[in-house]
């Protein structure tokens, strides 16, 4: 029996979890920053490293305490070592180096990408490899075959922004607090799709995306609907918000049955924070249609974004690699493919 101790602090989000390989996901703790960053319309890196500061040791205890576990009984201690804020990063890492160091316990660094591809796993272990995923957060869009744990292959990514980027961005632009992705798919469902919006790349041979002409159309829409009034109107954002988020989920459910027909692999994961929306998900369910052997695997909507357990499970698939080196560094930068 393995118990692993997963640490998130790459952004704006501070997770701890604990994984056992019995007992599955024991417990798990978070504090979004996502009130301290609105204020300023943005992350600032600084705040968030301070905030993580502040939080990780009590999110340990409070983890610990809905476990009922002594952090004694952890075997290995995993935390986020990129891509993501230097300073924050930092944190989660120091705290995770120090911890098992001063338990005599090995520490796993995981790839944040990483994370949120295993994050599936928590509620279904029988995922079978070779598997397709499409993973789209606010600073990837990726599609990619995972060959095994580890062996990462990229065939489609952004060129510029990337899907959660996207809808951060617009959100903006419709006065939309972040995650603008969650703001844009709630107003969306008192709207309709009326504006045509750019579905870039989708007559592209390869599987990249495109999403920064969409951010300049929506632009260009808005000041031609403003015209001579002040402000848009509740209907005219909410019927934008609609066409925005068909627009997104258009190209990347696209994508992905292009990846499938490409590739022949059937079996599908979607993870980061946008597989938290509906719309893309029904719309990649619809895909069955026309691939009836197809089969779609996405964590529950708390695992979508940002979290300690898909950082503790990735602990547990690379539990076999913990060390007993706690000479840390973090790397802001870093490649999925690269592992
Ligand atoms: O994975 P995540 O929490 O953080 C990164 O690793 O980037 O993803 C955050 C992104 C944001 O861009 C946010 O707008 C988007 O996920 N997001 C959504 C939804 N909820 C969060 N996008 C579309 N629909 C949602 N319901
Ligand atoms: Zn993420």
């Amino acid at each position: 029996m393995t118990t692993i101790l997963g640490i998130e602090t790459s952004c704006d989000d501070t997770g701890v979890a604990i994984y056992n390989s019995d007992k599955g996901l024991m417990a798990h703790s978070l504090y979004s920053q996502i009130d301290l960053h609105t204020l300023y319309g943005g992350v600032v890196p600084e705040l968030a490293s301070r905030d993580h500061l502040e939080k990780i040791i009590p999110l340990i205890k409070d983890c610990c305490n809905k476990a009922q576990i002594q952090l004694a009984h952890i075997d290995a201690i995993s935390y986020t070592c990129g891509p993501g804020l230097n300073g924050a990063l930092l944190i989660g890492a120091g705290v995770a180096n120090g911890l098992g160091y001063s338990l005599k316990k090995p520490i796993i660094p995981i790839h944040h990408l990483e994370g949120h591809l295993l994050s599936p796993f928590l509620t279904n272990a029988n995922i079978q490899f070779p598997f397709l995923a499409l993973l789209v957060s606010g600073g990837h869009s990726q599609i990619i075959i995972a060959k095994e744990i580890g062996k990462y292959e990229i065939i489609g990514d952004t060129l510029d922004d990337a899907a959660g980027e996207a809808f951060d961005k617009t959100a903006k632009m419709l006065g939309l607090p972040y995650p603008g992705g969650y703001h844009i798919a709630k107003l969306a469902q008192t709207g309709h799709p009326i504006y045509d919006l750019p579905r870039p790349m989708l007559n592209s041979k390869d599987l990249n995306m495109s999403f920064s002409g969409l951010k300049t159309a929506v632009l260009t829409l808005i000041e031609k609907l403003k015209n001579d009034q002040e402000e848009l109107s509740n209907t005219q954002k909410s019927n934008l918000a609609s066409s925005i988020e068909e627009a997104i989920t258009d190209v990347l459910a696209f994508k992905i049955d292009k990846a499938i027909q490409l590739t022949g692999i059937n079996n599908l994961i979607i993870a980061g924070g946008v597989s938290a929306n509906v719309k893309l998900k029904n719309k990649i369910l619809k895909l069955k249609a026309t691939n009836p052997n197809l089969q779609v695997t996405y964590p529950p909507l708390q695992f979508c974004t940002d979290n300690g357990a898909m950082i503790a499970i990735a602990g547990f698939y690379r539990f076999k690699e913990a060390k007993y080196d706690y000479s840390f560094s973090v790397k802001p930068r870093f490649d999925l493919s690269s592992l």
